[in-house]
């Protein structure tokens, strides 16, 4: 059997044979056959986008591999800046390597004393967390103008070094300022994970002390965060790039589509979701509102998992871990009373719903002290390896500008009338 596809024009009866590689049929093929036919598909859920290396999912046996790594054991036996250099150099990194690597990303973590000072005191005080945070990482464009120079390989290092070290910095600098708390500068001498929960919690003159079982914890929810195949901020991290934009606009546009309750603010629209059950007897009557359509489960369903998301079946494990320092969410029995009804209700089997990353993460941040405005920042945080992988193999491969085409529906052709005849 060929692994071709036949495509014909019934118009002309021309055909052309198209081979299928890896799951693809390439759209220059028919396009010498149906010039000016354009497949319909506006949400991409039947369209590959770009050849990649870094992340596979396989949504309907629930599979998450980064660079061919299975996510349960990276999540097991990695640490966040290991699996941050996997997905950003390519491999995982040996003893010298990560010596290096946290050392680099260490020596960068420090923002310019401007940046507190103009930028952030620039902001409400109730300004969400996740709007400080996108307009932050386009301010850094303006104090590293150096980094449009996106074809040198070795900028884009230096860039994707400084990224990934700030990100926690201005995370945590966010917070403290909505919280009128000084801000906390990084301490090299900590792990990057350790840093970003003193830079975040730190009060007075004495030192912090980071619980290990949270700090495991939270290290390894940025693992599970840290990147997602060609989901919708990755996606606009790829357009945005090929415009040959610099990293730190492009990965403020990323964070843009993750802020919003669909993407990555769904770890939020969760916390407010099971805050507004408010009890346990109150969940079936909020179920029937969503099979009658009212609200959506909001961290239920995922456009490629129609099986159990493997991040939250892991998620869901931490949590017990964590409850177990910080004592269990009270929202918890609600949740799991959520995921109890939908998992035996035909109208969430039918449609294939089931936890995903978000569904079970705002409860442990929660815990752990961050407020839900925060939550979403994490979830960046854990993302931005992810997006600066893939900005860095697209510019590596020499795409073209990201420009698809559309199905015009507007009026047909007409002249302009004056003024008095419209
Ligand atoms: C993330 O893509 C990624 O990889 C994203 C992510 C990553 O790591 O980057 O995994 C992170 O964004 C996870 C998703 C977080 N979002 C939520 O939890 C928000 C709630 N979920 C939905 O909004 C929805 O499930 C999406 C946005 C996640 C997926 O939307 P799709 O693929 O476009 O699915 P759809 O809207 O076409 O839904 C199909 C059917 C519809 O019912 P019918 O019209 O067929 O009757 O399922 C229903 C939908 O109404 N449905 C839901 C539902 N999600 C889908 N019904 C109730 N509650 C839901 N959550």
């Amino acid at each position: 059997m060929a692994e071709t596809i036949t495509i014909t024009d019934n118009r002309t009866g021309e055909s052309i044979e198209v081979p299928l590689v890896d799951g693809t049929v390439a759209a220059k093929a028919w396009s010498g056959l149906l010039p000016g036919v354009w497949f319909d598909d506006p949400s991409f859920s039947a369209t590959s986008g770009a050849d990649s290396a870094i992340t596979y999912l396989d949504g309907g046996a629930g599979l998450l591999r980064y660079r061919g790594y299975p996510i349960e054991q990276l999540a097991q036996s990695t640490s966040f800046l290991e699996v941050a250099h996997l997905l950003v150099r390519g491999e995982l990194p040996d003893g010298p390597q990560l010596k290096t690597w946290k050392s680099e990303i260490a020596e960068a973590a420090p923002i310019h004393e401007n940046f507190h000072k103009r930028i952030l005191e620039g902001f409400r005080d109730d300004a969400h967390a996740m709007g400080v945070l996108v307009s932050s990482i386009a301010a850094m464009s303006t104090f590293w103008p150096d980094s449009k120079n996106i074809e040198d390989p070795d900028q884009r290092r230096d860039e994707i070094v400084r990224l990934i070290a700030k990100m926690p910095t201005v995370a945590a600098s966010a917070y403290r300022r909505s919280e009128g708390l000084p801000y906390v500068l990084p301490d090299p001498d900590l792990d990057y994970t350790s840093n970003f929960l003193t830079m975040m919690f730190k009060t007075g003159d004495s030192p912090y002390v980071v619980d290990p079982v949270l700090r495991d914890a939270m290290d390894m929810l940025f693992v599970l965060h840290a990147d997602h195949e060609q989901n919708c901020s990755t996606t606009t991290a790829r357009v945005v790039g090929s415009a040959h934009a610099d990293p730190y606009v492009t990965v403020s546009a990323a964070a843009s589509a993750l802020y919003g309750p669909r993407h990555g603010g769904a770890n939020e629209a969760v916390l407010r979701m099971l805050t507004e059950i408010g009890e346990y007897g109150n969940v079936d009557s909020f179920m029937e509102g969503v099979k009658a359509g009212e609200q959506k489960l909001m961290g239920f369903g995922h456009r490629v998992y129609k099986n159990y998301d493997p991040r939250a079946r892991i998620v869901k494990d931490t949590a017990h871990r964590v409850f177990d320092v910080t004592g269990t969410n009270p929202l918890l029995d609600i949740a799991l009373k959520l995921e109890e009804v939908a998992l035996a209700d035909p109208y969430f089997i039918d449609r294939k719903l089931y936890p995903n990353v978000d569904f079970y993460s705002g409860l442990i941040y929660q815990s752990m002290g961050f407020p839900v405005e925060m939550f979403t920042v994490l979830f960046t945080i854990g993302r931005t390896p992810g997006w600066l992988a893939h900005w860095d193999e697209m510019l590596t491969q020499n795409s073209r500008i990201a420009r698809p085409r559309q199905r015009y529906t507007g009026p047909a052709d007409r002249d302009v009338p004056a003024i008095d005849e419209r």
